[in-house]
């Protein structure tokens, strides 16, 4: 197998997901809504984990953009495994970043970290800044940057939906061709897996896929298309 078919930037993540995780059940809404039936309780350390086993190879330099960092819990678990990639953590709370890069440091004393204190806004339609990158991740976040709306309120259930899909879009425009958002979240009744996966694809992502669905927690994500397609969709 050639290089790139392993550790190219257009390789799909979904190749490294272990049997019984990725699948191609993603336009099946019905199966998904099963899956968010519940009766499993919450995990944070296996969402962590499965998060993790989910990004694609990374090889050395590659650069990574962690959205909501906050104290850094992923990122300094990241490091551990890929001591020589180029993070940028991003948050709205700069007292986390400076704590996330000490973990970071205390992980990996030579990690390439550099810290982006900024509020993002949801709307915003440029490209997060900085890129571009190889891999965006974030885990329990993306709820807090574009908040869902309460269950009952149907206008404010479309807004979420939109802004989360603007946040897919800033994400989408910061990465590199072939580049991939794998994201961890918190699933909500009226924004499901589904809804997840339906906005990784209206914001232009191919190889939309979910990884874990467990309890409340989720771990979903998507490619940036090499070539043409990825200027297409992006001028959209
Ligand atoms: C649950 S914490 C993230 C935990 C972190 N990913 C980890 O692995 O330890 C959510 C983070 O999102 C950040 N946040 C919320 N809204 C934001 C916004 N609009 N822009 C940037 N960061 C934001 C908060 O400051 C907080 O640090």
């Amino acid at each position: 197998m050639s290089d790139e078919g392993t550790t190219g930037s257009s390789a799909s993540w979904r190749a490294a997901l272990a049997p019984g995780e990725g699948h191609d059940f993603s336009r099946t809404p019905g199966w998904w809504g099963l899956r968010d039936l519940g009766g499993e309780e919450d995990d944070v350390p296996r969402f962590r984990a499965a998060l993790l086993r989910a990004l694609p190879p990374l090889p050395d330099g590659s650069t990574v953009l962690d959205v909501g960092a906050g104290t850094g819990t992923l990122a300094a678990e990241l490091v551990r495994f890929y001591p020589r990639l180029h993070h940028t953590l991003l948050d709205a709370n700069d007292a986390a970043l400076r704590r996330a890069e000490e973990k970071m440091r205390a992980a990996e004393p030579d990690a390439a970290v550099s810290l982006m204190p900024a509020s993002v806004d949801p709307l915003d339609l440029a490209p997060l800044p900085g890129g571009p990158y190889r891999l965006v991740v974030s885990s329990i976040a993306l709820h807090d940057v574009a908040p869902p709306a309460a269950a009952a309120e149907a206008p404010g259930r479309e807004r979420h939906a939109a802004a989360h899909v603007s946040l897919l879009r800033r994400i989408y425009g910061a990465l590199e061709p072939g580049g991939h958002l794998i994201y961890g979240d918190a699933v909500r009744p009226r924004f499901r897996v589904m809804e997840h996966l339906a906005s990784l694809s209206a914001a232009g992502f191919d190889e939309v896929d979910c990884a874990y669905a467990r309890g409340r927690l989720a771990v979903c994500g998507g490619r940036q298309p090499t070539g043409p397609v990825a200027a297409t969709l992006w001028r959209r």
